[in-house]
């Protein structure tokens, strides 16, 4: 099986939902991509590794190397999905020339098809740069996680008509840079279900709508690895119960000397 591309995933608009969604989860791992890949379309190497990996309080402390180190690893263990870095905050807001630096860096050096960064309106101009010269783009507006001290927190954005009108030109301005693709996070569903009504390119939601041309949700979190999760995760395991018991069970073996038995030891040959 051929990875997927880019313009592949671009050509996934779903049409009111009479096409397959697109398939997205995050990986931070090489063993993770490797478990996830022949059911996703799309692996997302998330900034929320931040909080999921490293336990920072907020996805702002991530830097670039982090993203490097874990998008390699995800790229190395996946051979099907569309591998997409995150650019992490303070790596691409300060000009169109810092980010195809660092965006540059993240290709070069993982191996993956397509960045994603936070903005709408504002982050019009750098996603043409990167665009237009080689580096496709996904974009992410509505919840951006990186904005949470601007935004004052995780809630669910467009109740009021000025932040609707904001989100919806976003999502505008992003396609018109030429982005091939827009996560579209934490918003009232009529916004996720307008965005993919008037945007030819390709909507993932989380906490959006089941109208989204795709879904995408930290896969920590729906194997229910996470004690506190926003409303729009469902968690499809409890992983963390199911851990908790393993690692129960090897302690006490190893108290009672009934870990290592005969099958995990060696004997010299007879
Ligand atoms: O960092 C992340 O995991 C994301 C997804 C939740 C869209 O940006
Ligand atoms: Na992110």
């Amino acid at each position: 099986m051929r990875r997927l591309t880019v313009p592949k995933i671009q050509s996934r608009k779903t049409d009111g939902k009479t096409k397959e969604p697109l398939v997205m989860l995050t990986a931070y791992t090489a063993r993770m991509a490797q478990l996830l890949d022949e059911h996703c379309d799309i692996l997302l190497v998330g900034d929320s590794l931040g909080q999921v990996i490293y336990g920072l309080p907020s996805t702002l402390q991530v830097t670039l190397d982090m993203m490097i180190a874990h998008g390699a690893a995800v790229v190395r263990g996946s051979y099907h999905s569309v591998v997409i870095v995150d650019m992490p905050f303070g790596s691409y807001e300060a000009s169109p020339q810092q980010a195809f630096e660092n965006a540059s860096r993240i290709m070069a050096e993982t191996g993956c098809a397509a960045v994603k960064l936070e903005g709408g309106e504002a982050m019009a101009e750098t996603i043409s740069f990167l665009c237009q010269r080689g580096i496709p783009v996904m974009g992410h507006v509505g919840l951006t996680p990186q904005a949470v001290n601007a935004l004052g927190g995780y809630g669910a954005r467009g109740r009021s008509q000025e932040e609707h009108a904001k989100i919806m030109a976003d999502g505008q301005a992003v396609q018109n840079a030429g982005a091939f693709g827009v996560v579209v996070e934490g918003v009232i569903e009529p916004i996720a279900i307008a965005l993919s009504q008037s945007l030819e390119i390709p909507t993932i939601g989380i906490g959006g709508s089941d109208q989204c041309d795709g879904q995408v949700l930290v896969t920590e979190d729906m194997l229910g690895m996470f004690d506190r999760v926003p409303r729009f995760v469902k968690r499809y395991e409890n992983m963390a119960e199911v851990i908790t018991a393993a690692v129960a069970q090897y302690a006490a073996e190893v108290r009672d000397r009934t870990f290592p038995s005969e099958d995990q030891t060696y004997q010299p040959k007879s």
